[in-house]
């Protein structure tokens, strides 16, 4: 067998792990469940859910990536035994189609938006511009241009396509939100959507806490890319002196400054229109921020280089969507990365297009379906940590570790004890709210 793909050097890990991470969740997503659910109530407790949980649980599946050294499907046959390992493995690569199936469709609207924004295509009638281009044989023309873009970093590999442009898209997402928020800033009227976001409001949280848990949680996940196991497949192309806590720190800080960053922009641009971003779910969002943009001064500039933005950062979380799959077909089955990068290709072309011709589908694909397969992976990738692999993880976790070893016992405790519990909570809260 050739030797494996593996990243040039750790921080090109960390930045596409940063790449994965950030993307249309902290952009499209986490601004309006911060707008739905209390502004700066959901914010805390976000960024207390992301410290507890999500660095913990994303240690877990990096110490799963790099101690099996393999996909999901045979680190996971490797380190538990047939046939639960590739079983599960089996429901990641199944969870990394489903996703970048409706990922890939909301990856086509930004494209188009980002093409169209120059000339303002848009602006006279938002809501109905989004209506006509949302759904339909349109949206599958973008879906199919989107998953072309990603498909030919993945094509590529490991370290020619993915790290290299991770390498550029990632610092640019960064440094375009900083501009963007530095000149949301300059902008009349954002007083109270600063104060909506960043105001600490005690009240709120403590009368809707369990309401608000149910989506922070959920989107903790859905941010840190946890659950797919996608990040357990990019940390298999790790080498073994990369310090795992020291990365998912990293990755989880920076990750949660884009998140930010995002919210610095979206809601205080809502707030300056008047318009309440509470209302009405994500398409609405869309339409929301295209009217913001259509009535200011230099609007055309601005959108374009926001839309141009969101698209880096869903590229690179796209790419790791893609990443599983395709890695899978080529470490179990031996079919050369060109081979498995279009067949699997052209499958989502055809699951994703089904989506974009189905609205209501793909509302519940996009959002129910995803936050439940995502618990579902997690639960299990944290039960083989915690308590299956318990010697190992601990092992894995202090390789390279330095000081950062004595966290060890605490994190395999949390991993074991604590992190089940929240899953599990937050995917009984996706079904009450389905049943609800
Ligand atoms: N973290 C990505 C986002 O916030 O947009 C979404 C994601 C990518 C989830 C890859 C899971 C995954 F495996």
């Amino acid at each position: 067998m050739a030797t494996r793909d593996s990243w040039v050097s750790n921080l090109g890990f960390v930045l596409a792990a940063v790449g994965s991470a950030a993307g249309l969740g902290n952009i499209w997503r986490f601004p309006w469940l911060t707008a739905e659910n209390g502004g700066s109530a959901f914010l805390v407790m976000y960024l207390l859910l992301i410290i507890g949980v999500g660095v913990p649980g994303l240690l877990a599946e990096f110490v799963l990536g790099r101690r099996g050294k393999q996909t999901p499907t045979g680190a996971l046959r490797s380190l538990i035994g047939s046939p639960e390992g590739p079983a599960l493995g089996s429901f990641n690569v199944v969870t990394t189609i489903v996703m970048l199936s409706f990922y890939s469709v909301v990856g086509g609207w930004i494209l188009r938006y980002t093409l169209v924004s120059p000339v303002g295509a848009y602006f006279g009638q938002p809501a109905q511009y989004f209506g006509q281009m949302s759904y339909g044989l349109q949206a599958v023309g973008f879906h199919l241009a989107f998953l072309a873009i990603i498909a030919a970093i993945v094509f590529f590999g490991v370290s020619r396509g993915i790290e290299r442009v991770s390498k550029v898209m990632l610092p640019a997402v960064v440094v375009l939100l900083i501009g963007l928020a530095a000149w949301t800033m300059t902008q009349p009227d954002t007083a109270a959507g600063y104060a909506f976001y960043l105001g600490f409001d005690g009240e709120y949280l403590a009368a809707n806490f369990v309401s608000i848990l149910g989506p922070a949680a959920g989107q903790a996940l859905f941010t840190l890319s946890l659950g797919a196991g996608a990040m357990l497949t990019y940390a298999s192309y790790l080498e073994d002196d990369a310090s795992l806590p020291r990365a998912t720190l990293v990755i989880a800080i920076s990750n949660t400054v884009i998140g930010v960053l995002a919210g610095l922009i979206v809601i205080p641009l809502l707030f300056s229109q008047g318009i309440d971003p509470g209302q009405g779910g994500p398409g609405a969002l869309f339409v929301a921020l295209a009217s913001v943009f259509g009535s200011l001064p230099g609007g055309a500039v601005v959108a374009t280089v926001f839309f141009a933005t969101v698209l880096l950062a869903a590229v690179t979380s796209g790419i790791s969507l893609l990443e599983t799959p395709v890695a899978t077909l080529v470490d179990e089955y031996g079919v050369s990365r060109r081979r498995a990068t279009v067949g699997v290709s052209l499958l989502i072309a055809v699951t994703g297009g089904g989506l974009a011709l189905a609205s209501s589908v793909f509302r519940f694909v996009s959002g129910p379906l995803v936050d439940i397969m995502l618990s579902v992976g997690l639960f299990a990738f944290l039960a083989i940590a915690g308590w299956i692999l318990r010697t190992e993880a601990i092992e894995e976790f202090s390789a390279g570790a330095g000081r950062l070893d004595a966290l060890a016992t605490p994190w395999v405790m949390t991993v074991s004890w604590v992190l089940p519990v929240v899953v599990l909570f937050s995917l009984l809260s996706t079904f009450t709210s389905l049943a609800g």
